[in-house]
């Protein structure tokens, strides 16, 4: 899907002027904190609030937190949002309790050139996610831009995406332009071969992924439970292994064309339990027992896999290959991103979803890529060719 999109022109005039930022800082809440290494959502939405507010621009950014639905919950607070911003720019971030009307204008008309407000999470209010026009209109008057810095969200028709950017003169930041650039690229410039790397579950996001590219793809490899599930599909026994019971039903409807691209692990780690102290044991993929859980790809899976990397022009990797909450269970993973990392110049790399990116940070890959993704759903939903309502009212055409 190529996409060109309205960026902030560099003559526009900032200064004093009310700029809404919409960001995704839907990150995880742990103990009262934002969990986000230097290479997550907030810290990188934070550089191009920076730019707006160091252009002397009134910040106004908006984001939202988890899935409240419509309701003021205190775990869904944006105050640890906040606090990550404030402490990364180094400025007290302020915050306005009210998302509209008279207190949240008057919350804005406080800030003087350069400084930072936050809305609170706008999914305290059920309008957001139903794209009300008439909650748009009343965001819309604390701002005199909009900028639309969340790739991650714009996937959905919410009035903070969609209808806002009818109200106001709109732009896409440099965050969500430069991802949309790449991702853009992929079907237009496809540098052949062109392998799909996927993992993690939810099989049912990840399907009209390897459907859509599928006439693009040369190879995709399949790890983690998503591999489980094919296995399943072909009557391999698992074991006790996670895997997607919904989604057996999807893999054997597969086309026989696409089947054919479909490289399954060959063989796998298979633990007693997915316990850390669990024992492990290599074992080809048709010799899994009845009380194995799989736990990794295998060390042959690993070099085929990588080999298939080293050849590759185009790489997209989303979802870990093993279950990495636990560390001895994520050497294939580790080993996948740093052949992936290492391919990034020579091919085009992009990585992305929610459970891979806190592997990347720990093995400080996160900016060895050509693109990080900050989409989880919305990186599957661009790459299975989706329409995105955040993006539609920004797009130019030639
Ligand atoms: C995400 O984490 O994928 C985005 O923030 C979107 O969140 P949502 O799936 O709740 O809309």
């Amino acid at each position: 899907m190529s996409i060109k999109l309205r960026k902030i022109p560099q003559d526009l005039p900032l200064k004093g002027k009310r700029v809404l930022i919409r960001i995704d800082g839907n990150v995880p809440i742990e103990n009262g904190r934002a969990v986000d290494g230097p290479h997550g959502r907030i810290a990188r939405a934070a550089v191009d609030i920076d730019w707006l507010s160091q252009h002397g621009a009134r910040v106004v950014v908006l984001t939202h937190l988890g899935r409240p639905s419509g309701k003021r919950k205190a775990a869904n607070s944006v105050v640890p949002i906040a606090k990550r911003l404030g402490s990364l720019l180094g400025t007290k971030i302020a915050i306005s309790r009210a998302l509209f009307g008279a207190r949240a204008e008057q919350a804005v008309a406080n800030l003087k050139d350069g400084q930072i407000l936050i809305l609170e999470n706008l999914r305290f209010d059920p309008r957001e996610t139903a794209n009300d026009p008439v909650f748009a209109k009343a965001l819309a008057r604390l701002g005199d831009v909009y900028v639309n810095d969340a790739f991650a969200v714009s996937h959905r028709a919410h009035a903070s995406l969609n209808a806002i950017a009818k109200e106001l003169p709109s732009y896409a930041g440099p965050l969500l332009a430069s991802e949309v650039n790449v991702l853009s690229q992929l079907e237009k410039n496809t540098k052949l071969p062109f392998i799909l790397l996927m993992g993690g579950l939810k099989i049912d996001t990840k399907l009209p992924v390897i459907k859509h590219l599928s006439s693009h793809t040369d190879y995709v490899l399949l790890g983690g439970a998503l591999a489980t599930t094919f296995f399943v599909a072909q009557g391999i026994e698992v074991g006790r292994s996670i895997y997607d019971t919904e989604g057996v039903e999807l893999v054997r409807s597969l086309p026989k064309h696409l089947l054919k691209k479909i490289i399954l692990p060959e063989d796998v780690v298979v633990a007693s339990s997915f316990r850390k102290d669990a024992k492990t044991k290599i074992v080809s993929a048709d010799d899994i027992g009845s009380r194995d859980r799989i736990v990794d790809i295998g060390p042959k899976t690993r070099d085929q896999f990588i080999k298939k990397i080293s050849h590759a022009k185009t790489i997209v990797w989303n979802g870990p290959f093993g279950y990495c909450e636990i560390g001895n269970f994520c050497a294939g993973t580790r080993a996948i991103a740093q052949a992936i990392a290492d391919r990034t110049g020579v091919a085009a790399t992009i990585v992305g979803g929610g459970d891979t990116g806190p592997v990347l940070e720990r093995m400080k890959l996160s900016d060895k890529f050509t693109l990080l993704s900050t989409g989880g759903g919305a990186l599957l939903d661009f790459l299975a060719g989706q329409k995105f309502p955040g993006l539609e009212p920004l797009k130019v055409y030639d």
